[in-house]
């Protein structure tokens, strides 16, 4: 008899997963962390490597297939690479991927293409050494350019992502230079609003440059054609018309996608969050070291799944913030 797989109350079907591996980060992104850190978690605050495959094993037979590894940094997270070949050998886990900030990916990318990571999103806001270093208050460009170039040898990791999170008086001098990327290299980049996530707490809705005008900026320069939208993706991807590329847009904020969301999280400290934007959120860490068995984990699962929010609520008055920013939920 099979197993009904995951629904939540809205009739949405859930089958990708956000794991944070760490909450911790060597970069400090504007839009992300404040410039003196966080208060990380302590060690056995975490999941560890037996913890999470155990509630993989549980998410995966409940019919989630797709499972992004992410942090904080997750290449923070000693030994990242055998969690991923823990992870990809888990049945029902089809599509293993990893969010990076890419500045050890020179000394893993071949371990974890090894071990069953396909595709690799590299955050890279700026293509300036100098404007680089403003935005993450680190000097690292040039180690996270030759991370990519290192990940780019191996033909089964594909495709590989660039994240451009776009911000109102940044961005606007980067969306040329990324365009001519995404149509020189062998790389998709897509521009992400900023969204009301940042641990300095100093969004506004202002601050957000959609991707509707780096898409009419590019435009004009190059035409684009877009391209069917899957459902559950999350960007909007388009051909630059004369065949060489592509480039998306992730607008979470301008256009929501919240009808077809079919993902969940799950934090470092073992939370499940039905959304980015949940206020709040369902331990699973605790039945699971209280000794719960696997039906007593699921129950927890299928009803906190079962209450994923509708949609966000960032364009409505009274939106009221998570307590957690982006490094601390899992992008
Ligand atoms: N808004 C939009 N994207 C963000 N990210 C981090 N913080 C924010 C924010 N406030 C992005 C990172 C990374 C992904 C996991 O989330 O750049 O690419
Ligand atoms: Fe680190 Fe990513 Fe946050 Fe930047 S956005 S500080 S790389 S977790």
């Amino acid at each position: 008899m099979g197993i009904e797989p995951l629904r939540d109350g809205h009739g949405r079907r859930i089958s990708d997963m956000r794991l944070s591996v760490t909450d911790r980060c060597s970069f400090r992104c504007r839009y992300c962390m404040p410039a003196d850190g966080m208060p990380w978690l302590a060690r056995d605050e975490l999941l560890s490597f037996e913890e999470i495959a155990r509630l993989v094993r549980l998410f995966a037979r409940l019919g989630v297939s797709d499972l992004r590894l992410t942090g904080g940094e997750p290449l923070q997270r000693r030994e990242l690479p055998r969690l991923a070949g823990m992870l990809a050998q888990i049945e029902g886990i089809e599509d293993l991927s990893l969010t990076t900030n890419g500045l050890l990916l020179e000394r893993h990318a071949e371990a974890l293409v090894a071990s069953g990571v396909k595709r690799f999103n590299v955050s890279i806001d700026s293509l300036s050494p100098e404007r680089f270093h403003q935005l993450t208050r680190r000097d690292a460009l040039h180690r996270v350019l030759r991370g990519l170039e290192v990940l780019a040898q191996f033909p089964q990791a594909r495709p590989i992502k660039i994240n451009v999170v776009a911000l109102r008086g940044f961005t606007e001098l980067e969306v040329m230079p990324f365009a001519r990327f995404a149509r020189e290299r062998p790389f998709e980049v897509r521009f992400i609003e900023f969204m009301p996530l940042d641990g300095d707490r100093t969004w506004t809705p202002e601050q957000v440059l959609t991707g509707a005008e780096i898409r009419d900026a590019i435009a004009t320069e190059w035409p684009l054609e877009p391209l069917v939208r899957e459902p559950g993706a999350t960007a909007r991807v388009y051909r630059f018309a004369d065949g060489r590329g592509r480039i998306g847009f992730v607008n979470p904020v301008s256009e929501p996608f919240c009808a077809d969301c079919n993902r969940i999280r799950l934090t470092a400290d073992g939370r499940l969050r039905t959304c980015l934007f949940s206020l709040g959120e369902t331990d699973l860490r605790g039945p699971l070291r209280a000794g719960a068995d696997d039906a007593d984990v699921e129950d927890v699962i299928r009803t906190a799944v079962w209450h994923k929010e509708l949609k966000h609520h960032v364009n409505d008055p009274g939106f009221v913030r998570p307590a957690r920013s982006m490094s601390a939920i899992g992008g």
